[in-house]
């Protein structure tokens, strides 16, 4: 299948060899970057971002990477007071807008879900640029083109993905795609943080190894280090702790998701259970990488940033080579380097849902009123449904 004219919403809208196949042209445009070579691939076309929650890398990645592609920009930065949604506007009607001005839609929406539901009604590309807590899959092509780079795998690579594993929507869409390129994943997450159930079951669906801990801390006055499970209530000495770090290739770090909190769970997490410092890099491999989406809080010293293991700025670097290829792809002005086969839909709508709606309160469907709720079967479990919008259980 080409990728022309195609969305990207989750990270399962395209196959591995779809996923590979990004990432193979993003190497090329980041061989052209450096050559300084100029690529007037997007010449005559337009990239529209709208967004209507902060960003500083998503939105300027997008816009840079469209300006090296030789292409123009329009740049709609908080739209939620700056677009007519402030005045009631749904979204169907702000992408009917938007298609006649632009070639391709890059969206970042605070409700899950939402970005699937302006797919639904443009006739251009839509990229998500982050659906509330649900996916940011054009963080995960960069995240594991970062992987790529920095380990030359992902297959058998240990990824520990550290910190509010549950509103974190870089480390949802991250996870599944570690699971479907055959990566373990190591979960440290303070108790009420770990991973949604739908996501867990969607690992488990790919087989995944998962292993879970609460919190990564430094404690005592001997400065040894604790881990406890909390699965098993067990603590485990400093020699365990020598153990984990020495197992992982890739310490993966999130902020937490304060914006998402319910307002009962402010104060009960913080970011020092999972912070890592000096001491903890000792304690890690030599070619152990460190990455973060960004912003952090306080979960990465600063006293970390001159460590050569410290990949999180190259990280965000490698957004423009990224965007670069999936743009260039989405609009068909670049072909993949190797003929694709075909890639088959995974998602079958299941019929005779009409009573049934969404649980996630904030999914979209619970919000705009025309929408109207689909499900689709589980995989390997065909009489367990999901939201086709926000991938979310249905209770039966
Ligand atoms: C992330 C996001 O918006 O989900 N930022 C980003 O795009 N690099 C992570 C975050 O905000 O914590």
């Amino acid at each position: 299948m080409t990728f022309t004219g195609r969305h990207l919403i989750s990270i399962n809208d395209f196959s591995n060899e779809e996923i590979e196949a990004v990432l193979d042209l993003a190497q090329e445009m980041d061989s052209a970057l450096e050559a300084k070579k100029r690529l007037d691939l997007c010449q005559g076309k337009e990239l529209y971002t709208i967004f209507y929650e902060p960003s500083t890398r998503t939105r300027s990645s997008f816009e840079t990477a469209m300006h090296r592609l030789g292409g123009t920009v329009v740049s709609h930065a908080e739209a939620q007071v700056t677009s007519s949604v402030a005045k009631g506007e749904t979204i169907a009607d702000t992408v009917r807008t938007l298609e006649k001005y632009a070639d391709v839609i890059v969206m970042r929406h605070p409700l899950d879900g939402s970005t699937r539901l302006a797919a639904e009604h443009s006739s251009v590309p839509i990229i998500s640029g982050g659906d509330g807590a649900h996916e940011h899959p054009t963080q995960t092509l960069l995240d594991l083109y970062t992987i790529l780079k920095e380990k030359g795998g992902i297959e058998g690579k240990n990824v520990a993905l550290c910190g509010d594993l549950r509103h974190g929507r870089t480390v949802h869409s991250l996870a599944v795609a570690l699971a479907r390129f055959k990566a373990e994943i190591t979960c440290i997450a303070p108790p009420g943080f770990e991973l949604p159930d739908h996501i867990r079951d969607i690992l488990n669906n790919y087989k995944c190894k998962i292993t879970e801990y609460s919190s990564l801390e430094e404690i005592a006055d001997d400065g040894s280090l604790l881990v406890h499970q909390p699965k098993t209530g067990k603590t485990h000495q400093e020699g365990f702790m020598s153990f984990l770090l020495e197992s992982l290739d890739v310490l993966y770090f999130t902020r937490l998701q304060r914006e998402r909190f319910d307002t009962q769970e402010s104060s009960v997490a913080g970011e020092e259970s999972y912070r890592i410092n000096k001491q903890l890099l000792a304690k890690s491999r030599d070619d152990a990488v460190i990455m973060h989406p960004l912003p952090r809080i306080n979960e990465l010293a600063y006293e970390v940033d001159q460590d050569k293991r410290a990949a999180y700025f190259r990280q965000a670097g490698y957004g423009i080579p990224v965007r670069m290829a999936l743009i260039a792809l989405l609009l068909g002005v670049a072909e993949p380097k190797k003929a694709l086969t075909t890639h088959e839909a995974t998602v079958k709508i299941a019929k005779d849902t009409s009573n049934l709606r969404c649980i996630n309160e904030r999914c979209i469907t619970n919000k705009e009123q025309y929408s109207t709720p689909k499900f689709y079967k589980v995989p390997g479990s065909p009489k367990l449904l999901r939201c086709y919008y926000c991938d979310w259980l249905a209770q039966n």
